[in-house]
């Protein structure tokens, strides 16, 4: 069976309506940054503060080689992972990308406070989640199956959603 796989901008609802899908569907759960720090047994931040970015992003590669040999998983993926074309190709091949549509406003709005996400620790934030966006999104877009919008939705709802329209188009 393959693999679900969602992507999108940090704050996008990746992991929340990843476990919903994976409960409603019976199929086990990832998150790809949990799995780096249970590899690793640091935290992301501590990745990037030790090792930089880059080092990072090469984790997050190694990570979408060994999940793509597992089937039938949800897997959520970090908010950069899908915006490197190789990680996008690995995952392809066993798996139906999902890029979650959340508007600009929701997801800054869920990102104020947050001190976990390396990247957002900047006097500029909000400025920078907003130029972050804007690039971001047509790489995501180019990388997925399938596009959502979760506006409006409970995770639960858009999990259910997201289900309905894999199986209209029979690719589980
Ligand atoms: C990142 C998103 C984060 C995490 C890391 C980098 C990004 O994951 O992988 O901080 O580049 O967008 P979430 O999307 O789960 O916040």
């Amino acid at each position: 069976m393959k693999n679900i796989i969602l992507c999108g901008f940090m704050g996008c609802g990746k992991s929340t309506i990843g476990k919903a899908l994976s409960d409603i569907c019976e199929m086990s759960f990832i998150d790809t940054d949990s799995f780096i720090e249970n590899k690793t047994g640091l935290t992301i931040a501590e990745i990037f503060q030790k090792y930089g970015e880059a080092h990072f992003r090469n984790l997050e590669k190694a990570t979408a080689e060994e999940l793509s040999f597992l089937g039938g998983c949800v897997i959520a993926t970090g908010g950069g992972m899908l915006l490197n074309p190789d990680v996008a190709d690995i995952f392809r091949k066993n798996g139906i990308i999902v890029f979650l549509d959340t508007p600009l406003n929701i997801i800054s709005e869920r990102l104020k406070g947050d001190s976990t996400r390396p990247l957002l620790l900047r006097e500029d934030r909000d400025d920078y989640i907003h130029k972050l966006y804007n690039e971001r999104y047509p790489k995501y877009s180019s990388a997925a199956n399938m596009l959502f919008d979760t506006s409006g939705l409970s995770a639960i709802d858009s999990a259910k959603a997201i289900l309905t329209e894999i199986k209209k188009k029979q690719w589980i």
